[in-house]
């Protein structure tokens, strides 16, 4: 494996592909999310202001999976909590995914996209935690409202958080790793150039290559992760 010298700091980015051997869907792939109900369905403002029963359904089902104790971490999520435990420089993990899986598996992962385990009152705007449904008559945990509780995910034609903070890592990474991203969202889409324009060395972790890389790993997360992992930490 070829790896930057010195590597002191590794930005991760992770999609739905990570996920997708622990039983959760990915969006693009075949039978994937987006090929079963419209985007703009669910997944914009616009669609919140059409039709709030349906938006808050399909994540009120999504939430609800993620409960499922067939749901569990897989072998990419735990190596990369072994990863950030143990990597002695600077470690930024992002995902664009709303699951809890890397928290499970016991990373810090940044959501840029948001969680599936949180809601945002559309009164007081205070994101919450929150297990099970959302119904009409659910109350905001922060003021008490019945105004409405939308996920407090990032959707399509809203600024994923923290763009700044990763801006700022990806300008400073010496290697940067793209984990089962299909590469098609923006910004996400534009970190591997991103932080190739700024001299790190970059690597794909996919079943299929998406994109410009210096290097790809072939194959399911499972497999491919844990080797990337032991030769990081080697
Ligand atoms: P996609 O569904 O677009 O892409 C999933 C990627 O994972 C594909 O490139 C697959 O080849 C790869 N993949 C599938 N199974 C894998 C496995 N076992 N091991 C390794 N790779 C595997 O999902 P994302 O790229 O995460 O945003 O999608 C990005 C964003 O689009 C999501 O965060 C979501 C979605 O719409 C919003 O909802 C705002």
């Amino acid at each position: 494996m070829t790896l930057p010298s010195p590597c002191h700091s590794i930005v991760i980015l992770t999609g739905a592909g990570i996920s997708a051997e622990s039983g959760l869907q990915t969006f693009r792939d075949v039978g994937g999310i987006w090929s079963q109900v419209r985007l703009e369905d669910v997944a914009t403002p616009q669609a919140w202001d059409r039709d709030r029963a349906r938006v808050t359904a399909f994540y009120n089902a999504r939430r609800q999976q993620l409960m499922d104790p067939a749901i569990q971490p897989n072998t990419a999520h735990l190596a990369l909590a072994e990863l950030q435990r143990r990597w002695a420089g600077d470690l930024l993990l992002v995902t664009q995914n709303v699951d809890d899986l890397h928290e499970r598996a016991g990373s810090i992962a940044f959501h840029m996209h948001g969680r599936l385990d949180q809601v945002r009152c559309v009164a007081c705007g205070a994101d919450s935690p929150w297990i099970g449904e959302v119904t009409p008559q659910s109350r905001c945990p922060a003021c008490d409202a019945t105004a409405g509780l939308r996920p407090s995910v990032v959707w399509f034609g809203e600024i994923p958080h923290g763009l700044e903070r990763i801006d700022r890592a990806l300008s400073e990474c010496d290697l940067f790793i793209a984990i089962g991203t299909s590469g098609t969202v923006y910004p996400a889409a534009g970190f591997s150039a991103a932080a190739r324009n700024h001299g790190a060395y970059t690597i794909e972790v996919n079943l299929e290559a998406t994109g410009r890389f210096d290097r790809r790993l072939v194959g399911p997360a499972t497999e491919t992760v844990p080797t990337l992992v032991a030769e990081l930490l080697a």
